[in-house]
């Protein structure tokens, strides 16, 4: 286990304290971080909310949810005991600014501490609680301020909440989450190009063919669905996550760590991306939307049908075929996929070299295949790399693929954080690194506002899939046409 750095005494504020996000994902994740010893002092954890729970109502919630969520065994009474001592509910009305007096009292006195506001609301929020917390004199030199994606819809409101909060707080005190930044094997993704020479000289247009990155979920859209109607793949998925894998595995190598270092080349990624318009959507992008179908054996219903028969048009899946235009990535295609309810939970990047030049081994029972990494983000995250090699006996030579196959967990023998935890200690630590800069936000909007634009030009239809499968056949064609085909092979 890497070093555990404690954290400087803090006073942690979730606005949307009673959400989906803060019980399932920060409270666990700062659960865990309290029991590893990383906690100084009387930190505490200001949980806001609308609603009218009492403290010892708010606590039952927290234990029950931390049951719920944490993994097998991993629910301490022992240290549930101090951690639910850490923990205030305030209750405010996150527009009423002039009723925050609670919130006052609490924090009065504390301004010596490392004092962060996170915002797990809806963006359209982000702006008035920054105005409150400055209207209430809350802002101090040691405060900052996360906001959770969707940072807007389209570049233009992105824009306008990031000049609100702007007014409030100056732009190194803004930490603008994307949770995929704080996933160990995201950050692996540095280690294996940076840390090692021997991918640097094939990690360029004339030895690899292309590069897959495929993000399939499991589940559907479930309870989320009235927000996710107005959303749609495109924005809650490709805009932040999978462009921040495009580039982390595109860049160039930073001359540091330093978080401006990382993202100014991150930024220089997002710029090369070619625009995909009115006339390019048809061709390089997909929309789906799952039908009810079957996952692992259950029978599940379509998204038509969880929002209770209404039609909808909203994207529940998207292809892409992306090209950057610089000169590693020249003519090296990006293909990119995330949708809900596939077949599988799998997150991962594949780097597809080219194919030997000539081949010297005829009539095999296997042909022989281009070599591939294969940097898996979930499940089992680890990497794999793809060979063929001659099978063993005296006869013949026959090849066949095998692959090094390494997995993190079973390597480090530890358990692997959640996102959450890495990044919410990187807040409290005051490193932006792994957190989405003004620039690179506005940057990621204008690419994808092309796109938003292109489907609603050309009318562009959502394709039906059955739930269960890899998506529409659509997504298939994408590559097949290019004589490729996705990893796994669907
Ligand atoms: C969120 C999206 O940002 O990421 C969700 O809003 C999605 O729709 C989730 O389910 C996926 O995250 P993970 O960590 O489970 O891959």
């Amino acid at each position: 286990m890497a070093k555990l750095v404690p954290v400087d005494v803090f006073d942690l504020i979730i606005f949307g304290g009673t959400g989906d996000l803060a019980m399932r994902k920060l409270l666990p994740a700062l659960y865990h971080r309290d029991r590893d010893g990383q906690f100084s002092g009387d930190s505490r954890i200001v949980a806001v909310g609308r609603s009218a729970f009492s403290h010892n109502d708010y606590l039952a919630e927290v234990e029950k949810s931390l049951r719920d969520n944490l993994g097998n065994g991993e629910f301490e009474s022992a240290h549930w005991g101090n951690f639910r001592e850490r923990i205030h509910y305030v209750e405010a009305d996150a527009l009423a600014h002039e009723q925050w007096g609670a919130l006052n009292e609490l924090l009065n006195g504390k301004e010596d501490r490392i004092r962060v506001a996170y915002l797990a609301t809806a963006p359209s929020l982000f702006g008035p609680i920054a105005k409150g917390l400055d209207q209430n004199g809350l802002i101090t030199d040691n405060s900052r301020i996360v906001l959770e994606k969707p940072l807007g819809r389209d570049l233009a409101s992105a824009s306008e909440i990031n000049n609100q909060v702007g007014e409030c707080f100056a732009e190194n005190q803004i930490y603008r989450i994307d949770h995929y930044l704080g996933k160990e094997t995201v950050q692996n993704l540095l280690a294996l190009r940076f840390a090692n020479s021997l991918f640097e000289p094939l990690w360029r247009r004339g030895a690899v063919d292309h590069v897959q990155i495929t993000v399939a979920e499991e589940l559907g859209v479930g309870g989320r669905i009235e927000f996710y109607d107005r959303v749609g793949a495109l924005r809650d998925m490709v805009q932040n996550h999978l462009l921040q894998l495009v580039c982390l595995t595109a860049m160039e190598a930073p001359s540091s760590l330093h978080h401006d270092a990382v993202r100014d080349e991150k930024i220089k990624v997002l710029r090369a991306l070619r625009p995909i318009d009115a006339e390019a959507v048809r061709s390089n992008t997909v929309r789906g939307q799952y039908g009810a179908g079957a996952i692992k054996g259950a029978t599940v219903p379509g998204y038509d049908d969880e929002l209770g028969g209404a039609q909808s048009s909203t994207e529940t899946f998207v292809a892409l075929k992306l090209e950057i235009d610089n000169w590693r990535w020249s003519n090296v295609p990006f293909y990119l996929r995330t949708g809900k309810r596939l077949k599988d939970k799998h997150s991962e990047i594949v780097v597809e070299f080219q194919d030997v030049p000539h081949s010297i081994f005829p009539e095999q029972k296997f042909d022989v295949m281009p070599n591939r990494l294969t940097i898996r983000l979930q499940p089992d995250e680890g990497v794999k790399l793809s060979l063929m090699a001659k099978e063993p006996g005296p006869g013949g030579f026959d090849l066949r693929p095998v692959s090094l196959d390494l997995s993190f967990e079973e390597t480090f023998g530890l358990r692997y954080p959640d996102a959450y935890e890495r990044l919410l200690m990187e807040v409290l630590r005051g490193n932006p690194a792994l957190f989405m800069r003004r620039d690179e936000v506005d940057a990621a909007w204008q690419w994808v506002d092309s796109i938003i634009e292109g489907w609603e030009q050309s009318r562009q239809k959502v394709e039906t899939y059955v739930a269960g499968s890899w998506g529409p056949t659509a997504s298939s064609v994408l590559l097949d046409r290019d004589d490729r085909a996705w990893y796994p092979d669907s």
